[in-house]
C-alpha cells in the first residue's frame, strides 16, 4: 500500500511543468505571513512552496497515510514549526483560524474527478477569508467528438468473437463501461471543435454533483468512436495547466468515453451529449449518453456508466435497513473509546492488536491506525 502510494507520488513529483507552474503560482499569491491550507498536501511539497513564499502557518491536509512521511519531510526541510500536517479528509477537519489562501492539487484526469468540486466547495465555505484566495482559481472542461481507431483497439480488441479461435465478445458490452485514458502517443482524429462544457470559478458556488451537456457540428467525416474530455486548470492569472491540445505536456492523460458501438458521421451531423459524475464515497463515477442527428432525425444512442451499485450500497439506500459496523467501524470504534485521556496511543495500539489480530500483525501497523483515526486530538 506505501509503495503504491510512494510511487504514484513519485510519478507526479518527476512531472516538472506541474511543480514549476505551482511553484511560480504560489510565489505569487502567497504573501509574507499569510495563512494557507493545502489540501490533499501528498508529500507536503506544496505547503514547502507556500512557506518558502513567505507563509507564516500552512495547514497541510492528508487522508493518506502518506501523512506520516510528509511530516518526516517536512521536519527535514526545516518548516515543522511553520506546517501542521494534518491527516485526515478534508471534510473532517476543523480549523483554529481561517486562511488567506487555499492551495490544493487534487485534479483528476477529467479535471473533477478526484470529487474536486465538493471538497474545494467545503474548503472555500469553511477555511477561507472573505477576501482570500483559491489556487487553483478556475477549470474548464472540453469535450471532442474523435475517430480513435488505436484507443478502441488497444482497450476492446480481446473482446471480439474470434480470438484466437474463441468467442470473448460477451466481455465488450461491460468493457465500454468505462472512461478511458489516452496513452502518451496516442492519436485522436477530431471530428468537430473542442466544446467547452464547464467553466467553474472555485471562488463561486460550485455543485457537488454535476450535469455536463453539450453539442457539436460535425465538420470533418470518419468513423464516431467517443469523445475526448480535457481539461485546463487556472492556477492564478497567467498559469494554466491541463491536458488539452497544445499545452504542455503533464501526467494528466485526456479521457475517452468511448460509443457503444462507432458508427460513420458525415458534415453537420450533431452529436448531443450529457456527462454525469456520480459521487460514492471518496470516488467519482462518470456516466455519458451521446446522441446524433442528422436532418434533425435521431440517428443514433448511447448510454454508458462506470457506476456500479454493489449489494451494500443499495441495502444502505433503504430506509428500512437495519445497520452494522463493517471491520472499519469496529476498529474507530474501539479506538475511540480507549481514548479516554487514560490511555498512551502505544496502549491502544496494543489493544487493538490484539482484538484484531489477523487484521494487524506488527504493531507499528495498529499504531498508524490508531495515530490516524484520532488525528490531531490529543491530550499531550
Ligand atoms: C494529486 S495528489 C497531490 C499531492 C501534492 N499536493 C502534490 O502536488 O504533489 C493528491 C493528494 O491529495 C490527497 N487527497 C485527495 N483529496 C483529499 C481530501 N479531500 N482531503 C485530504 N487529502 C486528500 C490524496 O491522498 C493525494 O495524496
Amino acid at each position: 500500500m506505501k509503495f503504491s502510494l510512494i510511487e504514484y507520488h513519485k510519478h507526479m513529483l518527476g512531472d516538472r511543468v506541474r511543480l514549476e507552474a505551482y511553484r511560480e503560482a504560489i510565489k505569487l499569491v502567497v504573501k509574507q505571513g499569510d495563512i494557507v491550507v493545502d489540501i490533499g498536501t501528498g508529500t507536503g511539497i506544496l505547503a514547502m512552496f507556500a512557506v518558502q513564499a513567505g507563509a507564516s502557518k500552512v495547514y497541510a491536509i492528508e487522508n493518506s497515510s502518506l501523512a506520516t512521511e510528509a511530516a518526516e519531510l517536512i521536519r527535514l526541510n526545516e518548516m515543522s514549526e511553520q506546517i501542521q500536517i494534518i491527516n485526515e479528509r478534508s471534510d473532517r477537519v476543523v480549523l483554529p483560524e481561517l486562511a488567506d489562501v487555499v492551495i490544493s492539487e487534487i485534479l483528476g484526469h477529467f479535471g473533477v474527478d478526484e470529487n474536486m468540486a465538493y471538497f474545494l466547495n467545503d474548503a472555500r465555505k469553511r477555511f477561507l477569508k472573505e477576501d482570500g484566495i483559491m489556487l487553483p482559481s478556475h477549470l474548464k472542461l472540453f469535450i471532442q467528438p474523435v475517430s480513435a481507431p488505436t484507443t478502441v483497439d488497444r482497450y476492446l480488441s480481446p473482446w471480439t468473437n474470434d480470438h484466437f479461435g474463441v468467442d470473448l465478445s460477451a466481455v465488450r458490452p461491460m468493457a465500454l463501461n468505462k472512461r478511458l485514458l489516452l496513452e502518451g502517443d496516442e492519436t485522436v482524429h477530431p471530428l468537430a471543435p473542442l466544446f467547452m462544457i464547464a467553466d467553474q470559478d472555485y471562488l463561486d458556488f460550485v455543485k457537488p454533483t454535476a450535469v455536463y451537456n453539450g453539442e457539436a457540428i460535425i465538420e470533418t467525416e470518419g468513423r464516431f468512436d467517443g469523445l475526448v474530455g480535457y481539461f485546463a486548470s487556472e492556477l492564478t492569472d497567467g498559469f494554466i495547466l491541463g491536458s488539452s491540445p497544445g499545452m504542455a505536456r503533464t501526467s494528466w492523460r485526456p479521457s475517452f468515453f468511448p460509443c457503444q458501438t462507432s458508427l460513420d458521421l458525415v458534415k453537420d451531423d450533431l452529436v448531443k451529449f450529457t456527462l454525469k459524475t456520480i459521487t460514492q464515497g471518496e470516488s467519482v463515477f462518470w456516466d455519458w449518453q451521446i446522441n446524433v442527428e442528422r436532418d434533425g432525425q435521431s440517428l443514433y444512442r448511447s448510454d454508458l456508466t462506470e457506476f456500479e451499485l454493489r449489494k451494500e450500497e443499495l441495502l444502505l439506500r433503504k430506509n428500512s435497513t437495519f445497520p452494522v459496523l463493517n471491520h472499519r467501524g469496529a476498529e474507530i470504534k474501539l479506538v475511540l473509546e480507549l481514548s479516554d485521556g487514560n490511555r498512551s496511543i502505544i496502549g491502544i495500539a496494543q489493544t487493538l492488536q490484539e482484538t484484531f489480530p489477523d487484521r494487524y500483525r506488527s504493531i507499528e501497523k495498529a499504531r498508524e491506525t490508531v495515530t490516524t483515526y484520532l488525528g490531531g486530538n490529543m491530550k499531550t
